[in-house]
């Protein structure tokens, strides 16, 4: 049969690490899991009392606005003002959706069709790399080269790789997708990055998605930064903000878009033929986590903080080197150096057989992904030392 959207995807290689998770847990196996990155952490009690409260309501029971509840959309403008001191209009500059995900994905309906382009880092969060293709548009993709750990080799700078994309394209681009702290790679920029990236755009108008999955997960006192913190931004940018990390609300499906008060109409137009708006508890209870827990994500960033140390130090003392993240909640590991002869399937498929360790391998994540494994900080500290454990007796070639 013909499935024209979804044909051209390349297979989920994390449903293989799932099924030999899986299969290795039916047997009786403790996995330690660090594969995929669906929060542990529970969500603020005042959420979860809210929503509890609300869903006895009949009146919550109907219909809810597509675009979000207006306090949903103010608690979110009034979040923007105090942590990244950005004025956003509750009515014209954002929408809710639900998750950053759903958002990105009819954010590229709305902005791209067949004929487009979309320049997109790889490797990527993979609706990245696959959200324009949805809209029947062409994927041009740029070396994800950590920003922070540029040295002055050529090729070796973010905005190098931009500007060969851009110039290799026959097609002047409309969109340039980006996320940071970025997932898998962790890498994390600066302000002036921003303000880079932003000039870039507006001397070639085209427009910027920045997906802030981990906005809030910056470490060891790194904020990072709103790309609408730069001045003009909101002439090119939109920005994807959840509440899945820095609320631990995964389940719950609450996210906004927001910045070009154009683009936010067109999404916000896009949305209310698709959707009638998340369940009317979820959005008061979320109203509740803003502004009520507001300062619930800096205690998820603490333990998130705690366990990063404990991995990576961890990896190191066994003699697998990895650098030290500043934000995301991702150990992005290159395969040591005795093992390399194996891709990254290959070798988290040996991490689970051998080690009782489940990671992600790179390439899930597009070109350039294949040299690492991913590992998310969903084990506690415990779990860790004990994943550290099996991993020096897996990995007696390590040094
Ligand atoms: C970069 C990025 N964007 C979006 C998401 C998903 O966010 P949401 O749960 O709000 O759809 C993730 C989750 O892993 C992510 O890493």
């Amino acid at each position: 049969m013909e499935f024209r959207r979804i044909n051209g995807l390349p297979p989920y290689v994390f449903a293989t690490i799932n099924g030999l998770k899986a299969a290795a847990r039916s047997q009786g196996r403790d996995i330690v899991d660090f594969g995929f990155g669906n929060p542990d952490l529970p969500s603020p009690d005042l959420a979860v009392e809210k929503l509890a409260e609300a869903a006895h309501n009949p009146k919550n029971h109907r219909y809810s606005a597509s675009r979000g509840l207006p306090n949903l959309r103010l608690a979110m403008a009034t979040r923007y003002k105090k942590v990244f001191n950005v004025d956003l209009d509750p009515d014209t500059e954002v929408v809710t959706t639900i998750g950053a995900k759903e958002g990105l994905t009819h954010l590229m309906w709305v902005l791209l069709g067949p004929g487009d382009t979309a320049i997109v880092p790889s490797p990527s969060y993979p609706i990245h790399l696959a959200g324009p293709g949805f809209a029947g548009a062409q994927v041009i993709t740029v070396p994800m080269v950590d920003p922070g750990a540029s040295t002055n080799d050529p090729g070796d700078d973010f905005f190098d790789g931009l500007l060969a994309a851009w110039e290799k394209t026959p097609v002047k681009p409309r969109v340039i997708i980006c996320s940071f702290p970025h997932n898998p790679t962790s890498a994390s920029v600066d302000l002036a990055f921003m303000e880079r990236l932003v000039n870039f755009a507006l001397e070639r108008d085209v427009i910027i998605c920045h997906d802030f999955a981990y906005a809030d997960l910056g470490f060891d006192g790194y904020q990072p930064p709103s790309i609408l913190q730069v001045p003009r931004a909101k002439e090119c940018c939109v920005e994807l903000y959840t509440l899945t990390k820095s609320f631990s609300m995964a389940g719950w499906r609450v996210g906004f878009m927001v910045g070009n008060a154009e683009i936010v109409a067109a999404l916000t137009k896009l949305k209310s033929y698709l959707d009638y708006g998340t369940f009317q508890p979820v959005q008061i209870a979320a109203i509740v986590a803003m502004n009520e827990a507001s300062d619930y994500p800096d205690l998820l960033r603490e333990v998130y903080q705690v366990r990063r140390d404990a991995l990576v130090g961890g990896l190191n003392r066994i003699g697998w080197p990895v650098a030290t993240p500043k934000g995301s909640m991702f150990i992005w590991a290159p395969i040591p150096e005795p093992y390399a002869e194996m891709s990254s399937l290959e070798f988290s498929t040996f991490l689970i057989t051998e080690a009782e360790v489940a990671t992600s391998p790179g390439v899930g994540f597009g070109d350039g992904g294949d040299h690492h494994v991913r590992f998310a900080l969903i084990e506690n500290e415990l779990r860790t030392q004990q994943a550290i454990r099996n991993l020096k007796r897996a990995l007696p070639k390590l040094n």
